[in-house]
């Protein structure tokens, strides 16, 4: 099994936990002008619906795709989603072409595939199902930053779970591999999660966008929309279109 078909279950939320809908909500404010009159919005690994409820409250239709099982379920048992959820694989999208007017892939959902014509493959499918002039919002780690001030190993705690992380970066700095360890000291139930990104740059990433047909518009640094500064924003957001 790919490590991302087994990370993404009931400890998800208990590692992610304040990636909340509070998070979303505020990204959509700052950036839900690009889909006036572009919904129904696909989530793109959807994950646990926060991105879908944030844009329900802020009035835009719009749908999930995401590989587990999980935590679709949770979407709808946490926000009541009564959307269409699909589960499916990023790389081959179950969408006619030129159908959606906009399409997200938010906190780091992407660079998951060892080889980087899968992880290409993604772009594509997101071009090939974008209407002409459709717009896609991409929310990536910003990989320089990562490599500069990468944390070896950290230790929290999230509710009742006592969490620790270790980090490196590896296949000269290509790849991140995270591995944590969460643990209930009342239950003594542990359970141990590896992650592997592949570190795509900012520069990159706009080889990537370009080779597909997404023309890119708008990139910054953060979810407040500050500049993009090599090596020290936390994000690589890009706003682009489809523009086949
Ligand atoms: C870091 S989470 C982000 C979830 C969501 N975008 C958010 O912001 O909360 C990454 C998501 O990608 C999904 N995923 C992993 N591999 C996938 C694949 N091959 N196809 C579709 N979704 C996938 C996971 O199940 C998980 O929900």
């Amino acid at each position: 099994m790919e490590w991302y078909e087994v990370a993404f279950d009931r400890v998800y939320p208990i590692l992610y936990a304040h990636r909340d809908v509070g998070e979303a909500t505020r990204v959509i404010e700052n950036f839900g002008y690009l889909f006036a009159d572009k919904s129904p919005v696909l989530d793109l690994a959807s994950g646990n619906g926060r991105y879908l409820e944030a844009l329900r409250r802020k009035g835009f239709e719009s749908f999930g795709l995401d590989l587990s099982h999980y935590l679709l379920r949770s979407s709808v048992e946490e926000w009541e989603h009564t959307g269409l959820l699909v589960q499916g694989d990023m790389r081959h999208l179950p969408f006619t072409d030129r159908s959606l007017g906009a399409v997200i892939n938010m906190f780091t959902s992407f660079g998951y595939f060892s080889i980087d014509t899968d992880n290409l493959l993604v772009f594509k499918e997101i071009q090939r199902v974008l209407e002409p002039g459709g717009v896609f919002l991409f929310d990536f780690l910003n990989a320089e930053k990562i490599s500069k001030n990468l944390l070896e190993e950290t230790r929290r705690v999230s509710g009742d779970f006592e969490i620790h992380e270790r980090r490196r970066v590896g296949t000269r700095g290509k790849h991140l591999h995270k591995h944590a360890s969460i643990s209930n000291p009342q239950t003594g139930q542990k359970k141990e999660i590896r992650e592997r990104l592949r570190l795509y740059t900012k520069e990159e990433l706009i080889i990537m966008f370009r080779s597909v047909g997404l023309s890119i518009e708008e990139i910054y640094g953060d979810y407040e929309k500050n500049a993009f500064v090599n090596g020290v924003s936390e994000r690589v957001i890009i706003v682009a279109r489809n523009n086949v």
